[in-house]
Order: C-alpha cells, then structure tokens, then sequence
C-alpha cells in the first residue's frame, strides 16, 4: 500500500467558520474589509481564511487542527493576529519535513455582506507573503451563500504540498 520511493505530495484541506456580529472588524486572509457592517465572533481575531489555511496545512502532515496548538480557552489568545498562527503552522511543517515546498493553495470564502472581489488582489497578496509564495499560487474565490446562511463567513481552504 505504501511505497516510500515515491516523492512526498500531499493534499490538505480545511475549514473555519465564524458567526457576524456588529462592532467587529471583519479580517480575511489578514486584511480587514473596510466596508464590512459585521466583523467574526471570535477570540482571535476570527480569520477564517488563515484559519482555514493553518488547518489545511496541518492536514497534510496529520498534525490534528489549529485548536490543538491554540485553544479558545486560553487568555493569551486573545485578539491573536491569525498571521501568527499560519506562521507557527508552516515552522512545524519545516521542522517535520526537509525542504517544504507548497505548489499551489486555493480557497472560498462564502459570506453574503459585502462583496470582497475589490479586495481579492490585497487579500491573495497578503496570503502569498505570509506563505512566501508568487501570488499566482494563490487563488480565491467568494461565493454568497444565496441567502441561505447570512449569520456567518465561511472558509474552506485546500493546498499541495511537496518537498523541493
Ligand atoms: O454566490 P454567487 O455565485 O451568487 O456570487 C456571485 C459572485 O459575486 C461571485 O462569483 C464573486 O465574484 C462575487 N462575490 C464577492 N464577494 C462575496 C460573494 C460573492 O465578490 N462576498
Ligand atoms: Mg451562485
């Protein structure tokens, strides 16, 4: 079942969600939306995005989920910039794997208010720094959720990951 001559490539995939509420910035992908009457419920600083991503990183590896590492729980969290977290993220994949190399990431971030595609060049910009990738490796996508699930933003992220 297993043959360890193969190269290591490895899908990840993960998800976050966070409830909207008034008197909160609205943070994706480490940019915050300017023109968001909501912003995420959340003891962090509720980036689904960047959470996605970290879950989806830690996926690859079978390293369980950001709120291993990060629990809700703990004071020291507080307002944490997500930033942190990705960052914290891709050193355990260094440290596990000898010339990490990630060929591509995407996601979809699904919320109804507002429209985010006048922020996507910022928000794919800042992921591909914050991940030390070009930014034609990152690509996102929004979706409303028709209606559906206004109470809440949503992301699910899936990436590649390989050794250089
Ligand atoms: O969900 P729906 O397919 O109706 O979204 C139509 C388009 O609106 C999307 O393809 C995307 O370009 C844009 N959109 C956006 N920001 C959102 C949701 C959707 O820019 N928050
Ligand atoms: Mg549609």
């Amino acid at each position: 079942m297993t043959d360890n001559t193969l190269p290591l490539l490895r899908i990840g995939f993960g998800e976050d969600a966070h409830a909207l509420v008034a008197d909160r910035p609205l943070v994706i992908g480490g940019i915050t939306v300017p023109d968001s009457p909501r912003g995420a419920a959340a003891h962090s600083d509720g980036d689904v995005l960047l959470h996605a991503l970290a879950d989806a990183l830690l996926s690859t590896l079978s390293l369980g989920d950001i709120g291993h590492y990060f629990p809700p729980s703990d004071p020291q969290h507080k307002d944490l910039d997500s930033a942190v977290i990705l960052k914290a993220v891709w050193q355990m994949v260094e440290e596990r794997l000898q010339r990490p190399h990630l060929y591509n990431v995407t996601a979809v971030v699904t919320l109804d208010v507002p429209k985010l595609g006048r922020h996507r060049e910022a928000i794919s910009s800042n992921v591909a720094a914050l991940l030390g990738l070009p930014a034609e490796r990152v690509g996102i996508t929004f979706k409303t959720s028709e209606g559906l699930a206004t109470d809440h933003v949503q992301a699910r992220a899936t990436l590649l990951l390989g050794q250089a």
